[in-house]
């Protein structure tokens, strides 16, 4: 990962070098604290000369301002008091970070006239910064366009607030589920060829210096619980197949656990049912659910959630050689139930079956939600702005439906019922592993819910916002990291303490 700012909370003074940011509402004039900088009066010229309004984003900035010492004066605009909501807040943080370019110290004046600006609020702003400052360029031995292999400094960046303290302590909690997001950024964006199911079990059994406890199964192990279908994907190649247990025990010793499960091909060709050569490479990035429990489980233990959390990836690689998975196999899963397999890149399913009915097995869980790349089928019907909810429960579906809109990962719940259900009858098996030609993303979910019995479940097929999404204020990086930030929410608003 690429060096972030660091960032400090204190409060409000004159700054006298480096660069200022400030914020500006439209309509509205500017905070005191604004106002008693020296080249004031310059930015406010120069803002009606830009024609700056104040609009959410605008900035307008001011270089070496004469009779100072500052480096650069910016305005931002924050837009209308009254639609600063939550999002908007990590949003402006995110606007800040590309005013950064190679300043060396920053301060931000968080002040706004008419506007709460708390510690919730300046932390959010802090998170923002991080999240949009994230660059996966470990692989650039040369940094610069001038050929340089020496990183730009991280900025050192100093949020003026009325309150210090309570920023500090919200900070806190919110930077566990910053590092998630971008931990769950890092393993999608690391090449399959680093990062096989061994190499990323491995990156989850670091979560135990967090207290997280953690137990990889290995292939003989799975072979005895009787995970064929898993086991079936794997067979093509010679990575191995890894399922890991998370466990973050942070409730009370009786409750039932919430149980989280990722879809982790750590690439997926297809099998034998290759998929074309142009766009194969996104395949690295098949083990975005599997990254979104990771990055979560972090987040909840790095905050010591008071919530008991189970969580689960099957890790796999989907490969072809000799002794590939061949259309027409027919597999027996850890549930008892035979699938018969007519084609081979429809395999996420396959990993997921054996992994939810473990899950439950196992756990009895007070409800699981899976996270998987499971479809281009959710990229037709949705775009890349909306992951497909699916769920036999409509108080869950509904609890992440708002947690998607606070956050702003936002799901789209899709339908379920026994027609679909219907479409995965196979002659030679109990099921088949694929639909018919319409509705993709939906056989795929009728399949996941194949395994779970009654127990309170959603699946999230994230196929098209976990990676290769348009860029935003937060990110612009090909992996998003998608999940993280939604679960958690999900957990603090409902499932703590
Ligand atoms: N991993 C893919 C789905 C995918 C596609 C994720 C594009 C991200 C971007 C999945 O394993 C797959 O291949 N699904 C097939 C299912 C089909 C064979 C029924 C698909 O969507 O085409
Ligand atoms: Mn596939
Ligand atoms: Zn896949």
């Amino acid at each position: 990962m690429s060096q972030l700012p660091s960032i400090s909370f204190v409060r409000f003074a004159v700054p006298k070098k480096g660069t200022v940011l400030l914020l500006s509402a439209e309509g509205a004039e500017l905070a005191e604290t604004a106002a008693a900088l020296d080249p004031a009066k310059v930015l406010e010229r120069a803002t009606a000369v830009a024609e700056f309004k104040g609009k959410f984003g605008s900035t307008v900035e001011l270089l070496a301002p004469q009779e100072t010492n500052l480096d650069r004066l910016v305005a931002i605009g924050v837009g209308k008091v009254s639609a600063l909501d939550e999002h908007a807040w990590v949003k402006l943080g995110g606007v800040i970070a590309t005013t950064l370019r190679n300043a060396g110290e920053v301060t931000v004046l968080l002040d706004v006239p008419g506007a709460a600006t708390r510690g919730r609020e300046a932390a959010e702003l802090a998170c923002g910064i991080l999240l949009r400052s994230y660059v996966f360029d470990k692989y650039k031995t040369r940094k610069d366009d001038n050929g340089k292999a020496e990183a730009k400094k991280p900025a050192k960046i100093t949020v003026q607030t009325a309150d210090p303290a309570g920023a500090k302590k919200a900070f806190a909690d919110m930077q566990a589920v910053v590092d998630g997001a971008l931990l769950a950024r890092d393993l999608v964006n690391e090449p399959a060829n680093v990062l096989g199911p061994v190499e990323f079990a491995a990156r989850a059994g670091e979560l135990a210096a967090l207290g997280v406890k953690v137990e990889i199964l290995t292939e003989k192990e799975m072979k005895k619980l009787g995970m064929g279908s898993l086991l079936g994907v794997a067979q093509g190649s010679s990575r191995g197949a890894r399922l890991a247990v998370m466990q973050w025990n942070g409730g009370k010793a009786k409750d039932k656990p919430i149980a989280f499960v990722g879809k982790g091909v750590t690439f997926d060709t297809g099998g034998n049912s290759m998929k074309p050569a142009s766009g194969m490479e996104d395949m690295k990035g098949d083990m975005g659910g599997a990254a979104a429990v990771v990055g979560l489980m972090h987040a909840l233990a790095a905050r010591k959630a008071k919530a008991n959390v189970v969580g689960i990836i099957g890790l796999v690689e989907n490969a072809v050689d000799a002794n590939a998975q061949r259309p027409g196999d027919i597999v027996t899963s850890m549930s008892g139930q035979t699938i018969e397999v007519l084609n081979t890149d429809a395999e996420g399913r396959l990993v997921l079956a054996d992994a939810l009915w473990y899950c439950n097995d196992r756990f009895q869980p007070k409800f699981m939600i899976d996270l998987a790349t499971l479809t281009g089928a959710i990229m037709v019907a949705l775009g890349q702005l909306h992951a497909g909810l699916f769920s036999n429960n409509d108080e869950l579906a509904e609890r992440l439906s708002e947690a998607g809109r606070q956050t702003q990962e936002r799901v789209w719940r899709m339908p379920l019922g026994p027609d679909y259900d219907k479409l995965l009858d196979s002659k030679n098996a109990d099921m088949k592993n694929i639909g018919g030609r319409y509705g993709g993303a939906i056989t795929a979910a009728q399949f996941l819910q194949r395994f779970v019995k009654d127990t309170p479940w959603a699946h999230l097929d994230i196929a098209g916002t976990a990676m290769g999404a348009p860029g935003n204020e937060i990110n612009q990086s090909w992996a998003s990291g998608f999940g993280v930030r939604l679960l958690d929410r999900l957990v603090r608003n409902h499932y703590e303490g």
